[in-house]
């Protein structure tokens, strides 16, 4: 089947995915409840020998309390990383399924829990292993690099695993190699990395419900009214999109940037639950979300994933109190799928990756901007 046909019946499939999911927001707590959910939730955490784990799009109250607890909010890389570190029996992970599954088979002897175990993401269901292992046999010639938003069983198929932070510099080491690749699921990061390498990539044809609705005329119009204001872009942004940054990179590439920059004022292209720990480091600094393809009714995600917004302290609070929403993984699948993880945490260790600011070939050459590693 051609790569853009199968996107399109996916991304209809998306409608009704995405509308469950928002039905599933949780509802916020009073001020009142708040407070006694975050205490029940550190003592909880102490007395389960538990680590909390955020990603930077969850709601506020639940990245407050990770760095709370001596947890960590992070970007997907450095949670991987951060989890793998931990001696605690249980971590419990605020973000969706791939994060909980990659925690999972870089630690399979520990307990791993999540407030949804619904919190699903549209790249992860536009790549079913049962379409992605067939693409791949048919491409025996090229190396796997698949982005960790995927299934465990995909990511058994793949020679590496990749996050947005380090994906970048894995596939120019490929490319330096002489290695052509087959690269999924997101179309615009793969197209991205693709244009930046110069690699051989043939790209699976998925996208993220959230950055795919970022519009470039509308950012253009939002950059004439803010002339000062630097563009911060996440990668799984629409090339016209990227095309207008100033710094492209993962979620924790751009909170750097937005903290090292002498700018005052950003754009910020993705998930607006970023927005909350770049005001945390540079309260003085003002941050606009980039513009969406609608308003309201007539935008699926209006910049916030559905999935991220699953993850509610209520949840938190029962999945540790009860022990449900355990993630399980078939451990023959895990164990395949470790390979290409062990490798980017490997290749990771090795060297940093800072965002890459204009005028930077390379996150590499970003350090000759002065953007170096945090
Ligand atoms: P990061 O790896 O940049 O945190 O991205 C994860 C993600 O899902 C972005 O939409
Ligand atoms: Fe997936 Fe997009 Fe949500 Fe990230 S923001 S988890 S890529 S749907």
């Amino acid at each position: 089947m051609d790569q853009s046909e199968r996107f399109s019946v996916d991304f209809c499939r998306h409608d009704s995915t995405v509308a469950h999911a928002w039905a599933r927001t949780p509802a916020e707590p009073s001020a009142a409840e708040r407070v006694d959910l975050k205490g029940r939730v550190r003592s909880l955490l102490r007395a389960q020998d538990a680590t909390l784990l955020a990603h930077y799009y969850v709601h506020p109250d639940l990245q407050d309390l990770a760095e709370e607890t001596g947890g960590c909010v992070a970007d997907s890389l450095e949670m991987a990383r951060f989890g793998h570190e931990q001696s605690s029996r249980t971590l419990v992970i605020c973000g969706v399924r791939f994060m909980g599954e990659t925690a999972k088979i870089l630690n399979p002897e520990k307990r791993i829990l999540m407030p949804d175990l619904e919190a699903t993401c549209s790249l992860d269901l536009a790549c079913s292993a049962q379409e992605f292992v067939p693409f791949c046999d048919a491409h025996r010639d090229r190396t796997v690099v698949v982005y960790a938003n995927t299934s465990v069983e995909v990511k058994a198929r793949a020679d590496w695993v990749v996050t947005s932070a380090i994906g970048l510099d894995i596939v120019r080491e490929l490319h330096r190699r002489g290695e052509k690749l087959l690269w999924a699921p997101d179309r615009h990061l793969g197209r991205y990395i693709e244009r930046e390498t110069g690699a051989d990539m043939l790209i699976w044809q998925g996208a993220c419900v959230v950055h795919d609705e970022f519009k470039a005329v509308e950012l253009q119009a939002l950059i004439a009214s803010h002339p000062h204001a630097k563009v911060l872009v996440h990668p799984e942004s629409p090339e016209p999109v990227i095309k207008l940054a100033d710094v492209v990179g993962s979620t924790g590439q751009l909170i750097r940037a937005s903290r090292e920059s002498q700018s005052e004022e950003f754009i910020v292209a993705t998930d607006g639950g970023i927005i909350h720990q770049m005001r945390k480091l540079s309260p003085n600094k003002r941050f606009i979300e980039a513009p969406t393809a609608g308003n309201g009714a007539t935008c699926k995600s209006c910049a916030h994933c559905p999935w991220m917004a699953m993850n509610g302290l209520s949840a938190l609070a029962r999945v540790l109190e009860t022990g449900a929403n355990e993630i399980r993984i078939d451990p023959e699948a895990g164990a395949k799928a470790l390979r290409g993880i062990e490798r980017m945490l490997d290749f990771a260790a090795s060297r940093t990756a800072p965002a890459r600011p204009r005028g930077a070939q390379s996150y590499g050459d970003a350090y000759a901007h002065g953007m170096g590693p945090a």
